[in-house]
C-alpha cells in the first residue's frame, strides 16, 4: 500500500464509518431529501439536516439554516464572489489565496470589480497592520485563507476579523485547509462567510463542501432552480437555506460528511491537531537537516502542509522519484497558488508539498524521510 501524504489535496483514508454511511445513504435511503413525504424521502432529509446542524456545531454557527452544502470550497467561494460583489465593489486579498478565489476574481475584475492584493510576508503571514492599510476607504469584501495549502502557514484571523467587524467588512474566511484542524467559531470571529471543503480534513468524500453565510448579508444566489419549497412561484425563494440549494443535493456526499464530522467530534479537533502538527514539526526537522534541502517554515503553523525545495532538482522530478522509488504520494508544483509562490519566492517551478492527515503514522514520516535521504546520497 503506497503511503499518502496528500491530504492537503483530499484526505485518504476515510475514518470507516464514513464509508459505512455513504453506502447507508445509497444503498438504504437513496431518496431525495426535501421533495416527498413518504419515509425514505423524510429519512433522507432528516439525515441532510442531521448534517447540516453538526456542520453547524463545528464551525459554532447560531444559525444552521444559514449553513449550505455545496460541490466543494470552489463553488462556496464562487457563490460569495459572484454574488456579493458588484461592478464597482473593491476586494481586498491576501496574497496567500488559492485559485478558488483568484480566478473568479479575475473574471470579475473585467466586469469592474476593483481588486487588491495585501502583501503576506515572505514566510506567508498576513499582518493586520498591512490589511489596514487598504482600508481607507473599507472595501466590500475581505478573503482569507485561514491556512496556506502551500506551507500550513496560519493567518491572524482573530485580529483581522475585528478590524474586518470594526469597519463594518464581512470576512470570507477560506477553511479548506483548517476545517477538522483548527477550532473555529462563526460567532465570536463574526464572520461574514465561511467556505469549506468537506473531502480534507473534514473527512467526508469527494463531491462535497460546506458554505455559511451570516444572516442579513444579501449574496445573491449562483444557480436558481427547484428547491421542493415554494414550488408554486417561479422566483428563487428567500427562505434559507432553500435559496442556495437548488437541485437534488448530494446525499451519499453529505451523509458522508456527517460521519467525517462525527469522527472529528469524538478524536477531538485538538487531538488532531496535535497529532497532524506534530508529524509536520518532525518533516520540518528532518526536512532541514538534509543537505541543498529548503524547507519553507512559516511564522505559525495551522495545517500540515511542508513545502520544500531541493537545490538542483525540479519538485515534479522528485515527486516521481518518490512515488517510482519508494511508492510515497506526495504532491509537486504550484498546488493551484500560483501567488503563494509568488510570495514565498518558490515561482514558478513550485515546490514539493508533503501533507500528513489523521491517519498518518510517524513510521510513514520516517519513511519519506530515509527515501529522501537514500536519493539526495544518490546525486
Ligand atoms: C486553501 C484552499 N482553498 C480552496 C480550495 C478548493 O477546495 P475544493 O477542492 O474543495 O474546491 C483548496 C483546495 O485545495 C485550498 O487548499
Amino acid at each position: 500500500m503506497a503511503i499518502y501524504l496528500d491530504n492537503a489535496a483530499t484526505s485518504y483514508p476515510k475514518p470507516a464509518s464514513v464509508y459505512r454511511m455513504v453506502d447507508h445513504a445509497l444503498r438504504n435511503v437513496g431518496a431525495s431529501p426535501g421533495r416527498g413525504s413518504y419515509r425514505q424521502s423524510r429519512e433522507a432529509t432528516a439525515l441532510v439536516e442531521a448534517a447540516r446542524n453538526k456542520v453547524a456545531r463545528l464551525f459554532d454557527i447560531p444559525h444552521a439554516e444559514q449553513v449550505f452544502f455545496t460541490k466543494n470550497a470552489t463553488e462556496s467561494i464562487n457563490i460569495v464572489l459572484k454574488g456579493w460583489l458588484r461592478a464597482g465593489d473593491r476586494v481586498v486579498i491576501s496574497s496567500m489565496e488559492h485559485n478558488a478565489v483568484i480566478r473568479p476574481l479575475r473574471r470579475l475584475s473585467e466586469g469592474g470589480v476593483e481588486v487588491e492584493i495585501a502583501q503576506c510576508s515572505v514566510q506567508g503571514r498576513l499582518e493586520p497592520e498591512v490589511l489596514q492599510k487598504h482600508f481607507s476607504p473599507p472595501p466590500r469584501l475581505v478573503v482569507l485563507v485561514h491556512a496556506s495549502n502551500v506551507n500550513g502557514a496560519l493567518q491572524p484571523v482573530d485580529e483581522i476579523a475585528k478590524l474586518c467587524n470594526h469597519h463594518g467588512v464581512p470576512l470570507l474566511l477560506d477553511a479548506a485547509q483548517t476545517g477538522g484542524i483548527q477550532p473555529i467559531s462563526a460567532r465570536d470571529l463574526n464572520l461574514g462567510m465561511l467556505a469549506c471543503s468537506g473531502h480534507k480534513s473534514l473527512l467526508g468524500p469527494p463531491g462535497i463542501g460546506v458554505l455559511y453565510i451570516r444572516p442579513g448579508l444579501s449574496v445573491s444566489p449562483l444557480i436558481e432552480g427547484g428547491t421542493g419549497s415554494r414550488s408554486e412561484q417561479d422566483i428563487q425563494p428567500e427562505l434559507c437555506p432553500d435559496r442556495y440549494e437548488s437541485g437534488t443535493p448530494n446525499l451519499p456526499g453529505i451523509a458522508g460528511l456527517a460521519a467525517g464530522i462525527e469522527f472529528i467530534c469524538e478524536k477531538g479537533v485538538t487531538a488532531i491537531r496535535e497529532h497532524e502538527l506534530r508529524l509536520a514539526s518532525l518533516l520540518e526537522k528532518g526536512l532541514s537537516d538534509l543537505p541543498g534541502v529548503k524547507v519553507y517554515v512559516p511564522e505559525v503553523r495551522g495545517s500540515s502542509a511542508v513545502s520544500f525545495s531541493v537545490e538542483g532538482i525540479n519538485p515534479a522530478d522528485l515527486g516521481y522519484l518518490l512515488d517510482q522509488g519508494f511508492d510515497i504520494a506526495v504532491r509537486t508544483g504550484l498546488h493551484c497558488a500560483p501567488m503563494a509562490h509568488q510570495t514565498l519566492g518558490t515561482f514558478p517551478e513550485g515546490t514539493v508539498r508533503v501533507s500528513p492527515g489523521f491517519f498518518t503514522t510517524t513510521a510513514e514520516i520516517e519513511t519519506l524521510l530515509g527515501a529522501m535521504q537514500q536519493l539526495l546520497s544518490q546525486r
